[in-house]
């Protein structure tokens, strides 16, 4: 199995917003990056993206133009799992489905190298359960990345049941060759930082559910109130509706405690497909057309 120093090659799946923001950070460490989707305009568009925003952190001095231009040449766009076959490390940043992802790690567990470590960003997902899908559980780990990935400065391990010592020093010097400080969750609904968050961004739902404040006002009383970059209602759009309600269902279920149930209001967005900023509507409209949902 490669140390951190070793993970030279680094394969991520899914080039939506996560995985084009893990892909560049990797690319800026030195890795050779492949970035796999099976929708060639969402791999055009993130590299697009990767490379406007190397390009303005070189503009803004953080690295020279040449290192910028090499990372960006680092990264290859892919199309199918098999391509994947010689990673040091898989990422995978695809949906929040449980299913989906099990099926993933299967086909990468056939086709990877056995020292490949297999990770995943899922915001809730048991890593345990993930891990015993594949032959080989101590090598599969969460990596839960947050949203910005290059400007947030956190990375979530997330040990499974059976991670060993060896993947989870690799894995936490990796995460630390990207910049980023780390913290260790053992494998429970929501690990740490959304089993904290989302209950917070449900009272937020049920604060203007309830009428006991307006949405804007529930949002500045957050910011300026506790030092938030972000009201929690501003928040939830940013992540989108459907991955705080399905986090919130994955620590309902898994904790079983009416606590996490979450809020009719936020139940209802998601509906009616208010997803939040990805889909122009969500709490706030982004200068699309609102649906008939009122707050
Ligand atoms: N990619 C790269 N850089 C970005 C970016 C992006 N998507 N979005 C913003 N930036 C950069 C900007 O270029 C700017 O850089 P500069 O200061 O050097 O010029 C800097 O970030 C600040 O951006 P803005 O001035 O446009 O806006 P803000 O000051 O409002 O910052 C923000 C934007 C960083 C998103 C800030 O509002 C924030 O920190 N919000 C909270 C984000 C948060 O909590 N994320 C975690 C969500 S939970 C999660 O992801 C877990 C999941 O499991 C649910």
């Amino acid at each position: 199995m490669a140390t951190a120093s070793e993970i030279a090659a680094v394969g991520v799946i899914g080039a939506g917003q996560m995985g084009s923001g893990i892909a560049q950070l990797a690319a800026a460490a030195g890795c050779a990056v492949l970035l796999l989707d099976a929708d060639p305009t969402a791999l055009s568009r993130a590299v697009a993206s990767i490379s406007a925003s190397l390009r303005r952190l070189a503009a803004k001095g953080q690295f020279s133009q040449a290192a910028c231009e090499d990372s960006i040449k680092r990264i290859r766009c892919v199309s199918t799992v098999q391509d994947l076959r010689d990673a040091d490390l898989v990422i995978e940043a695809i949906v929040e489905n449980e299913d989906v992802k099990k099926k993933l790690f299967v086909e990468l567990d056939k086709i990877t190298k056995p020292s490949t470590i297999l990770a995943s960003n899922t915001s809730s997902i048991s890593i345990t359960r993930l891990g015993s899908a594949t032959k080989r559980p101590s090598q599969v780990i969460g990596m839960h990345f947050f949203n910005p990935p290059p400007i947030m400065k956190l990375i979530e391990i997330i040990r499974g049941a059976d991670t060993s010592d060896e993947v989870f020093a690799a894995v936490k010097s990796f995460s630390e060759r990207l910049g980023k400080t780390v913290i260790c969750s053992q494998d429970y609904p929501g690990f740490i930082v959304n089993r904290i968050l989302m209950p917070m961004i449900n009272e937020a739902f049920w604060a203007l559910y309830t009428g006991v404040g307006t949405k804007e006002d529930i949002d500045t009383g957050m910011k300026l109130g506790t030092n938030h970059p972000m009201g929690p209602l501003q928040l939830a759009d940013f992540i989108g509706l459907d991955v705080c309600l399905s986090v919130l269902r994955v620590l309902h279920n898994g904790l079983g405690d009416n606590k996490y149930s979450p809020c009719p209001l936020l139940v209802q967005y998601v509906d009616a497909g208010r997803l939040g900023k990805k889909r122009g509507v969500g709490v706030y409209s982004y200068g699309q057309k609102s649906s008939s949902v009122k707050p």
